[in-house]
């Protein structure tokens, strides 16, 4: 990741989502932004909103070839939320297939829970990004509460509790939403540069580039904002010119 935002001067990865809608038209859909706006972008992230009406091995095979062809890696988010030996299998398919990286989310915990899912990764040089703080209202729900953590005495927030997992198992990345740039500047100084901030939200969800940049956000993950916009290559150099323009020689 590091690698394609210095050559491609970009942190901007593109969440590739559409709305529910016709499946024949999706395929070409996803092309076409990718051929638009690839230029603009570090690398590709992918749901299992298109996963599903696409197909893994089919249609979704061929966006992941196009984004090799563009030297963007891909992430798939999948949010892999499962026990082990299910979480393995699932992490072997996306990877076979050509994804990059997983996403995957701390609360199953590490023994018989996401350690499989770390060991096949990093066995064949691929990423998992850990969920710490999502972007939306619900958030505080789960990843803001207060828990008793062992090593600690009184409570700590959870995603605190998951930020220094995210250093301690060794995760390539983690999630912090753009909608909350205070949480942002409080989880790197707990990840500090061992692992890279992604953080989505930005536009229509609220958040604010330069708030979530500042704040030491590493990547940025954009969707709707470009892919729903009436000149999506348009709106991918705007974003990515402005986050450029804060960073100035530091991407
Ligand atoms: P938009 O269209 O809001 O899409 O730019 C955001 C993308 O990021 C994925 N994602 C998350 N989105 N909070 C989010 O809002 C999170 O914590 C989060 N983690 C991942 C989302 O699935 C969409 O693809």
């Amino acid at each position: 990741m590091e690698n394609s935002a210095k050559n491609k001067k970009s942190n901007i990865v593109l969440a590739l989502d559409f709305p529910y809608g016709n499946r024949n038209e999706l395929l070409i859909k996803a092309i076409k932004i990718l051929d638009e706006t690839h230029e603009f972008l570090c690398a590709v992230k992918i749901n299992r909103q298109l996963a599903l009406p696409l197909g893994l091995f089919n249609g979704l095979k061929k966006i992941l070839r196009l984004a090799k062809d563009y030297g963007l890696p891909a992430i798939m988010d999948c949010k892999i939320n499962d026990v082990g030996h299910t979480n393995e299998t699932i992490a072997k398919y996306y990877f076979e297939v050509g994804f990059d990286a997983v996403t995957a989310n701390p609360f199953v915990g590490w023994k018989e829970g996401l350690k499989p899912v770390f060991e096949i990764a990093h066995k064949n040089s691929k990423g998992v990004i850990l969920l710490v703080y999502m972007s939306h209202k619900g958030a505080n729900e789960g990843y803001g509460q207060m828990v008793k953590a062992p090593e600690a005495e009184g409570l700590v927030s959870q995603y605190q509790i998951f930020a220094r997992k995210a250093v301690e198992w060794n995760a390539d990345g983690a999630v912090v939403g753009a909608t909350y740039s205070k949480k942002i500047a409080e989880i790197k100084k707990i990840v500090k540069d061992k692992v890279p901030i992604y953080s989505p939200g930005i536009g229509i969800q609220g958040g604010k580039i330069e708030e979530a940049v500042k704040a030491g956000a590493n990547f940025l993950i954009v969707g709707r904002t470009i892919t729903l916009a009436k000149n999506p290559a348009k709106t991918a150099k705007e974003v990515r010119d402005t986050v450029n323009s804060i960073l100035g020689d530091t991407l």
